[in-house]
Parts: structure tokens; sequence; C-alpha cells
């Protein structure tokens, strides 16, 4: 379970996990304090789990985690009671969990928590406040179980490039020092942006009817992925450092037909994505 050392810290503040809020009844979630923000957590059977003390209640501990016991969630944030004369008016929920990230669309599942325990659901709120998210590498955060699909709507074409200059970046590095399930982690991270978010990203909007972006992805996809992951089967350094450099090749190919030139990916495992070392005298750049 990834809780304990938090339950810990929880306890030496003073905190007491069976304070944890379990509501079952509307009449229970309007014990909170009106217009005070708490942090709640939907478990994976469905029950709302929420911090007994307000979220900027001074030495509060309970963290996500905390409320859950570091167990899967179908989702994390915030929620605030706004009520008048005792009665419950609004209830907001918002995505805010730094150590579950959860997706706006999976507070689908708070919404319906609320229903289930008699909140009305006319006075259910969403407030989509942008959830700041650890970094997934340095921490891993405890595993969410969405209940629904992430929204439809073609992310950005650059994000993902942002996502697949790091996970490209980890590739390397990982199969250097003969970190090879992480390598193999990140190299299949990769094909599934390839292969599943890329084509139905919006491409930007300077591409607009000029180079085959999605052609040019299909066509990475195919070739590379296999080539690396041939070499990290085998445990060959000299193979994946060639597959490597043909990949990078591939990579800057595309940039620089879609005017993306600047953007220089390292043939080198272990190089940083992309390059920033200053550009050699003589060299004007790409
Ligand atoms: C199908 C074409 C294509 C391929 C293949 C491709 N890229 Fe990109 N890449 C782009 C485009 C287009 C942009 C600019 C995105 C934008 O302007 O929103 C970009 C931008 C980037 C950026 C800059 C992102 C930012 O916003 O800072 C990085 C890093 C990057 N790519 C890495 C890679 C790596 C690594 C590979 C190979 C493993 C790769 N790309 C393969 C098209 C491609």
């Amino acid at each position: 379970m990834a809780a304990p050392p938090l339950i810990e810290e929880l306890r030496q503040a003073g905190g007491d996990p069976s304070r944890v809020l379990h509501p079952s009844t509307a009449g229970e979630l309007a014990q909170l304090q009106p217009g005070a923000r708490y942090k709640f957590a939907v478990l994976a059977d469905g029950r709302l789990a929420v911090a007994p003390d307000p979220a900027d209640a001074p030495k509060n501990k309970y963290s996500h985690p905390t409320l859950t016991n570091g167990e899967a969630v179908q989702t994390a944030g915030g929620i605030r009671i706004e009520q008048e004369r005792g009665a419950i008016r609004k209830v907001i929920v918002d995505p805010g969990s730094s150590s579950y990230c959860p997706s706006t669309g999976s507070l689908q599942a708070a919404l319906d928590a609320l229903v289930r325990i008699g909140v009305d659901a006319s006075l259910l709120r969403v407030d989509n406040r942008p959830p700041v998210c650890v970094d997934a590498v340095s921490s891993p955060a405890p595993s969410m179980t969405p209940p629904m699909p992430p929204p439809s709507t073609g992310s950005r074409y650059g994000a993902l490039m942002q996502e697949v200059g790091h996970r490209f970046e980890v590739l390397g590095k990982a199969e250097k020092v003969g970190r090879y399930e992480l390598a193999d982690f990140e190299l299949d991270e990769l094909g599934e942006i390839f292969e599943e978010d890329l084509p139905n990203a919006e491409p930007p909007k300077e591409n607009e009817g000029k180079v085959d972006l999605k052609g040019l992805a299909d066509a990475f996809q195919k070739t590379h992925p296999p080539e690396l992951a041939a070499a990290l089967k085998k445990r060959d350094a000299a193979a994946f450092a060639v597959a490597f450099a043909r990949a990078a090749a591939t990579c800057n190919g595309c940039h620089r037909a879609s005017g993306h030139g600047y953007v220089e990916v390292p043939a080198e495992p272990g190089a940083n994505v992309p390059k920033l070392d200053r550009v050699p005298p003589g060299h004007g750049g790409p």
C-alpha cells in the first residue's frame, strides 16, 4: 500500500485516519463548514471520502492518499458546500489533486456519488481549476481508474510532442544505464502516442494543408518502435544506438518538413531532447 509513510506523517501532525468522513447522506455532507474547500476522493467502490478539516487549515496533513489509504480511486479533488439557512444551496467540486491528478472528465464519478447520497443534481457545480500534477516520473501517483474515457476533443499536437520528447529522452537514458524495464515502458508509451493520440490531435495551425503529418507519424510508428524494441530485447547496445539514431533522423525529418527544424532531436541515446547545447561556431543552426 502506498500510503503508510503519509499516514505516519498525518499521525505525527496530530491527525487521525479514522476521522476521515464517509458521508452517506446529504445531511452529513451539510456538516462541512460552509464555503471551505475540503479534499475528497471517490473510492473504487463509489463511496466518498472527505477530509475532516478544510484544505487550508493550518498543519492539515489529510492529503488525498491518506483519505484513501493509498488505494486506487475513481476521482479526487476539492469540494465546497454553499448553504442558505442550513440547507445546501450548491456543491462545487474541482479536480485539484496533485497526487491523483484526475481528469476533469473523471469528476463525473464525484457527481454520481453525490447524487447517490441524496444531493439534488441541480445543486452540483464543477469548478475547472487546472489540476496541479506532480512529476509522474519522480514520484509515481497511486493509480486512477477513470470511470469515463478522456474527453475526445483533439489534444494539442505540441503538448503530445513534449511528451514524445520526454519519453524519447528517458528511453535513451534508461537503455544507456541498463534500466531495460524502464526503457521498455517508455517505448511502449511512445508507441501509444504515435498510434492513438497523434492521429486525433489538432495539428499546429501553421501546418494547415502543408505536410501530411498523419502519414509521417504513421511511417514513424511502423518502422522505429519495432526496431528499438528488438534491440532492447537482445540487450544489444550497438543495435540500439543505430535504431535510436534512425528514429531521431525521422523525428528531425518531420520537424524540418513541418517548419520546426529548430527542434533538433539528438542521435545519441542519453542526450537531452531536444538539443540545447550551444550551436558550434560556423554552424548557423538548422
Ligand atoms: C509526424 C511528424 C513528427 C514526427 C515524426 C515527430 N515530430 Fe516532434 N513535432 C512535430 C510538430 C508538428 C511539432 C510542433 C508542434 C506545435 O507547434 O504545436 C513538434 C514538436 C516537437 C517538440 C517540441 C515540443 C514543444 O512544444 O516544446 C519536441 C520535443 C518533439 N517534437 C520531439 C519529437 C521526437 C523526440 C520525435 C521522434 C521520436 C518527434 N518529435 C517526431 C512533428 C513531428
